[in-house]
């Protein structure tokens, strides 16, 4: 049962897509203060809260505050509020009583869980406008069906899409993207894309070809095509401001894009220096740019990720002026302690700044906004210009779509990759928890950098990464400039690296199944193991399992030099503790915790009682899959047990 309750006079934000009577009485649970923006409530000891999408910390999130405010901050430490989604539904589940909430609102909202005070939990609005769905049910899973429910089915990628994908900040030019296929090729090491980071555009200009680097695009999408392989270009929100560039001349000629309060376009700057945005809120503007993927589509090219849509700003022009301005009080001087922190504080303040979101407006469903007020629903407009685009551009074939920044409504337009991780174990940890909750929200399609975007991977850690990577239904190898190299091919045990690889080829037809059941049942793909067992009190314990689709528990290792992990199984399960897709060996494990080894290049999979595990014959690409040709893992029933969904991968 839903009710939807309303504060203030909030902004539409398309997200819920079923329309709901307006509750005249006060919102259930929370309380409100007259004299403050925001709804309290009193946790009991056992209430626990899972959801709000892609944020820091553990599964539950009770303990910490989360501030929805898109941001652009490659540092994900346990400390920040903020990363660069903002998914503001969550469950709340207690030994009486649960329901979930969602908190629709499209400009800043925290979620004080337990960070003030510990036992109370705060919703702190910026502005007190929003809308509130409370949802109750008899468990976790019905309360998030029942929530997609009202926000419309998640996103459906092509299914090559849940090949392996590599990806570096960048692939310079044509033969480096070569080399990297010719490596993985020959050594037998799957891989269906290869990812174009910034450095395949003129100046970083969208839309546009370096063709100093890549002559004759069109030929070498086919050539690439041709061995199977798909190429994924990033698009970035900015437009490059240089007179003769068509973007930005039709963008200035249409007025699409965002202004200062003065009417004058914005200027700020990302990689190609000074640029503007588009104002994605506008429907004219968000048709506009959606149709310039054509240009990319008509070369061949089927997949794309949106970036820095948070918007990223390095700086804005009017407030770089007012910086040099404050230096100048700082020049010739004998800078102490405190004026020169300032100093610093004054330039590094430059970049992403709350203040340069204040400056700028959109034009949004016949009103106009100030940005900070709608400023989390912008990467979500960027993603939608896209996905709206492709129904009208390619209405026969999915195209790949995934984004950085997000809000919910999103998912129905695109993925998400969990953006600038580093290589540290703690972030293979927090990919690990930040897919339940992916899950609850309807990014069914996403996935972090495997191996780390930033700092140096070492070849454990890769390897366990992608122990896990391969049941994510995003599996892209991505790094930074500067940092080590993390292509497969480049460390000393290649062998354990395919076939870790060649084994999820092997799960695709089981992972790709159980993700379109999901998509078609408003279900999840990774379930916290209390969500499967709520009479279990241990279960609510464990926060680094997780059940991926109906048939499968996975316990990845996620720490430096372990040769095992202890694992709770809420029931007897067979565990298949996998070299590859042929080697492995099979244990039934009863109720209870257990320490189970694994050496480095072993994967521990538990079958669930009553379920059956498909697994194809490895290939190298995706399309060459058998699917006529499966064998099944089972525990206690046979391969009629398990329904398999196919489908042809790409029609809409
Ligand atoms: C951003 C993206 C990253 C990309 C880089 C260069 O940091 O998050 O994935 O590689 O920009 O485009």
């Amino acid at each position: 049962m839903i009710k939807k309750y309303r504060i203030g006079n909030p902004i539409e934000t398309d997200s819920v897509i079923t329309s709901i009577d307006i509750e005249n009485s006060p919102i259930p649970y929370f309380e409100t203060a007259s004299d403050k923006k925001e709804l309290t409530f009193k946790m009991e000891k056992k209430d626990r809260i899972y959801g709000l999408g892609e944020t820091v910390r553990g599964i539950n999130k009770r303990g910490f505050i989360y501030t929805s405010n898109c941001s652009d901050d490659p540092i994900h430490t346990e400390d920040k509020r903020s990363l660069y989604a903002a998914q503001n539904f969550f469950v709340l589940w207690g030994k009486e009583k649960g329901f979930g909430m969602y908190v629709d609102t499209p400009g800043q909202v925290s979620f004080d869980i337990g960070y003030t005070d510990k036992d109370t939990f705060s919703i702190i609005f910026e502005d007190f406008d929003a809308d509130i769905y409370i949802i109750r049910g008899g468990s976790i899973k019905d309360i998030v069906k029942q929530f997609r429910g009202i926000i419309g089915k998640s996103y459906v990628p092509p299914r090559w899409a849940f090949g392996f994908g590599q990806s570096r900040w960048s692939y310079m030019n044509e033969q480096e993207v070569r080399d990297v296929v010719e490596n993985y090729d020959k050594l037998n090491i799957p891989i269906d894309s290869v990812y174009l980071d910034i450095d395949y555009m003129e100046r970083y200009k969208d839309f546009t070809i370096d063709d100093e680097r890549f002559p004759n695009f069109k030929a070498f999408v086919k050539e690439m095509a041709d061995k199977g392989i798909h190429l994924v270009p990033i698009i970035d929100a900015g437009v490059k401001i240089e007179e003769g560039y068509d973007i930005y001349e039709e963008g200035i000629k249409e007025d699409y894009f965002c202004k200062k309060e003065n009417g004058e376009n914005l200027v700020a700057a990302v990689w190609p220096g000074k640029v503007h945005f588009p104002d994605f809120l506008n429907e004219d503007a968000r048709y506009w740019f959606g149709n310039k993927y054509k240009f990319l589509l008509d070369y061949g090219i089927d997949g794309f990720w949106n970036d820095m849509n948070e918007p990223a700003i390095f700086y804005t022009e009017d407030h770089l002026k007012e910086v040099f301005e404050q230096l100048k009080d700082y020049e010739g001087k004998n800078l102490d302690i405190r004026s020169f922190f300032k100093m610093q504080d004054i330039v590094g303040g430059l970049e992403n700044n709350e203040e340069d979101y204040r400056r700028f407006y959109h034009d949004y469903k016949g009103k106009r906004y100030r940005h900070d007020k709608v400023h989390n629903i912008f990467g979500y407009n960027m993603t939608r210009a896209a996905g709206e685009a492709f129904e009208r551009l390619s209405p026969d074939k999915r195209i790949l779509m995934f984004s950085r920044s997000s809000y919910i409504g999103m998912h129905r337009y695109g993925g998400v990759w969990c953006g600038d991780n580093k290589s540290w174990w703690s972030h293979l940890l927090l990919n690990i928890q930040q897919m339940p909750a992916l899950s609850m929200c309807g990014f069914l399609y996403s996935g972090a950098d495997v191996g780390g975007f930033g700092a140096d991977v070492t070849e454990d850690l890769l390897m366990r990464w992608v122990e896990f990577a391969i049941f994510t239904p995003l599996f892209r190898n991505h790094s930074a400039e500067g940092t080590r190299r993390q292509e497969f091919y480049r460390f000393s045990e290649t062998d354990s690296f395919k076939n870790i690889v060649r084994l999820r080829y092997s799960l695709i037809p089981y992972l790709y199944s159980e993700f379109m059941k999901a998509v078609n049942s408003d279900g999840m793909l990774f379930t916290p193991l209390c969500f499967e067992y709520p009479d279990d009190d241990m279960a609510y314990e464990v926060e680094d399992q997780l059940f991926v689709g109906e048939s499968i528990m996975v316990a990845p290792i996620y720490k430096q030099n372990a040769t095992g992990r202890y694992v709770y199984l809420p029931e007897e399960m067979k565990l298949c503790r996998f070299r590859s897709y042929d080697d492995y060996d099979v244990e039934i494990i009863g109720q209870g915790h257990h320490y189970i080894e694994a050496e480095l290049n072993e994967i521990l999979v538990f079958i669930r009682k009553g379920h059956a595990l498909p697994l194809a014959v490895p290939t190298d690409r995706t399309e060459k899959i058998d699917y006529s040709d499966l064998k099944y893992e089972c525990f206690e029933c046979d391969e009629k047990d398990y329904e398999l969904f196919v489908d042809d991968g790409i029609s809409r």
